[in-house]
């Protein structure tokens, strides 16, 4: 296994509209796998797609840390999970909530981006086996933060689009000292 370069916002490959995974069972794919797991839990982060590591193809990795979630049905702990091909819908659009988020593609910085709070995915795994789940809360918002890296979308992108206030965009350290817990 080896750690990856992660691309930084400014980079193309990051707008990009990524590409299917031919073949999820491809030893390529599974090593790929393997790499972005260990390069997203080196950088210290929930989640990585892979256009992050200049692979423009539809898939992510993610893990929830007992510390992350909230423990409500769908946003539980997990080992590190890998989805290939992804389809996300929200389960229901009303539902919108702001969270703090981060992204290894803007290192130091962090905002208070809306997403929806449950959203139901189907995705392959490294089998090419279909998973279809529910998740909710900070496991639905990492989710959706990662889809998002599939079709070219960065988490800035996302809160201009939806008119999310950027006055809530900032340096992780002064946002610490200065904004509350809860945007
Ligand atoms: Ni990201």
């Amino acid at each position: 296994m080896s750690i990856l370069k992660i691309a930084r916002m400014g980079h193309p490959v990051l707008l990009q509209h990524a590409q299917p995974v031919p073949d999820p069972t491809d030893p390529d794919i599974r090593r790929l796998a393997a790499d972005m797991i260990e390069t997203m839990l080196d950088a210290g982060g929930a989640g990585l797609a892979a256009p992050q590591v200049h692979v423009p193809l539809r898939m992510f990795v993610y893990h929830l840390a007992p510390q992350r979630v909230s423990g409500a049905p769908g946003d539980e702990p997990t080992e590190p999970v890998v989805l290939i091909n992804p389809r996300v819908e929200p389960s229901d659009v009303a539902a919108i909530e702001l969270g703090w988020e981060g992204c290894l593609s803007i290192p130091g910085l962090r905002a208070a981006v809306p997403r929806y709070v449950k959203v139901s995915v189907t995705a392959l795994d490294l089998e090419g086996r279909q998973l279809a789940f529910e998740a909710a809360k900070f496991h639905a918002r990492v989710i959706q933060h990662e889809h998002d890296h599939l079709d070219g979308v960065l988490y800035p992108m996302r809160m201009a689009s939806s008119n999310a206030d950027l006055r809530l965009f900032g340096y992780n350290e002064e946002l610490a000292r200065y904004a509350t817990d809860q945007p």
